[in-house]
């Protein structure tokens, strides 16, 4: 099957050259809004490309307001600090999530608590979520979680929609309002990704995306926080910029702020990726249909989007028979200019967090032993019968 996939992307990216898993794609305004920041000089944190940028991202997604940030990382961990996440609180999220998810919630003073994942949606399962809670938590008299041995908070609930694939928002939500819990999605991989016909990232009361290079658009480095309330929204804006009060002249600062602005160099940037993201999403779900064709009837499954979701198809990836049958498949691939690459290692697995609490991971064990992701960038000439 290696052979098979080597031969596809070859003749679908019309190269024998090292084919990675995701690169940008600059083909629009990019250059011209960039440009126009040098010629203005407004390269830094003041310019109106920041302003154009959240408001395309507030259109595009639905959210009460959208507030641009330095990266993912940042944006999440300006999300957890708004849901009210505390030092020595505990936010449960996935084991099986990209390293930012967890570094935010460590570097507001949290403790992550790690559930098990849906092999539906590869992310957090809702009845993990429960089981653990029931086992683990009660509700005390102020209608807050708190753990059983140890009284420390359940603040948040961080569920990630993993290669852009939308997690069970519904049934999640209503575990979360049963606990008392806020819920912030980590909404990174998942610009794009629609729950029932409505943007991953517009469901928890604040949720963050990412601009990374790898990312269906970039900002070169970027994020965005996604605010449910404008209000909250608003004061999103005033703490990832210093907590200044606007003056003409004089310095004061409110409360202890952030110094996350997007720059408005990356910004422009995003206002053009924006223009051009949705050819970029029919270019993805093309390729995954294609990707779909090519595996079906061998020992590989594609992961396709559930039947509630529109996926992103952000990153494609394949579910293979087992490790060994995956190690073969990686080695192949790799030596043969094709990028393939197994998924994160569980959380628990490093060594800051291997003291976590966390509950059965049984799924997460089975999709870290058997995902790989296969090349994803969007591509044109990918309109070709390859
Ligand atoms: C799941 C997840 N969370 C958070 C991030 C952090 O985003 P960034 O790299 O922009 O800081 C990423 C992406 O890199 C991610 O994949």
């Amino acid at each position: 099957m290696h052979k098979k996939l080597i031969n596809f992307v070859q003749e679908y990216y019309h190269t024998k050259e090292f084919i990675p898993l995701h690169t940008p794609t600059f083909c629009g305004n990019e250059k011209l809004y960039v440009n126009n920041t040098l010629d203005s000089t407004f390269v830094s944190s003041v310019g109106k490309y920041v302003d154009q940028f959240e408001q395309q991202i507030e259109v595009y997604t639905g959210t009460a307001k959208a507030i641009a940030a330095v990266n993912g990382t940042a944006a999440l961990h300006t999300a957890l600090y708004m849901a009210g996440v505390k030092s020595g609180d505990l936010v449960i999220t996935q084991a099986l999530t990209f390293v930012a998810t967890c570094n935010a919630l460590y570097h507001m003073g949290a403790e992550p608590v790690f559930v098990d994942v849906s092999k539906v949606s590869l992310g957090l399962c809702p009845i993990a979520l429960d089981n653990y809670l029931e086992d683990n938590a009660f509700i005390n008299n102020d209608g807050f979680s708190q753990h059983k041995l140890t009284q420390q908070v359940f603040r948040a609930v961080v569920p990630m929609h993993t290669f852009g694939h939308p997690v069970e928002l519904d049934e999640l939500m209503v575990v979360c309002s049963k606990w008392g819990i806020a819920l912030v999605e980590d909404a990174a991989e998942s610009l794009g990704s629609f729950y029932k016909g409505q943007h991953t990232g517009t469901f928890g009361s604040f949720s963050a995306i990412s601009f990374n290079g790898n990312k269906v658009i970039t900002t070169g480095g970027g994020g965005m926080v996604l605010c449910k309330s404008f209000d909250e929204g608003l004061h999103t804006k005033h703490i990832t910029t210093t907590a200044k009060v606007p003056h003409p002249y004089e310095f004061f600062h409110d409360e202890p702020g952030f110094n996350y602005r997007m720059p408005n160099l990356n910004a422009a940037l995003g206002c053009a990726q924006m223009e051009a993201l949705p050819k970029f999403l029919k270019q993805k779900r093309k390729l995954a249909l294609k990707y779909k064709d090519l595996f079906m009837g061998s020992e590989f499954q594609f992961i396709e989007e559930a039947g509630y979701a529109k996926s992103n198809y952000w990153l494609n990836a394949i579910i293979c028979l087992d490790a060994a049958s995956r190690e073969t498949f990686i080695k192949q691939t790799n030596a043969h200019g094709v990028m393939t690459r197994p998924i994160w290692k569980l959380m628990h697995r490093l060594p800051m967090f291997e003291n976590a609490f966390r509950g059965p991971l049984e799924n997460s064990e089975f999709i870290e032993a058997r995902v790989v992701n296969i090349p994803s960038t969007p591509s044109e000439i990918g309109k070709s019968d390859a």
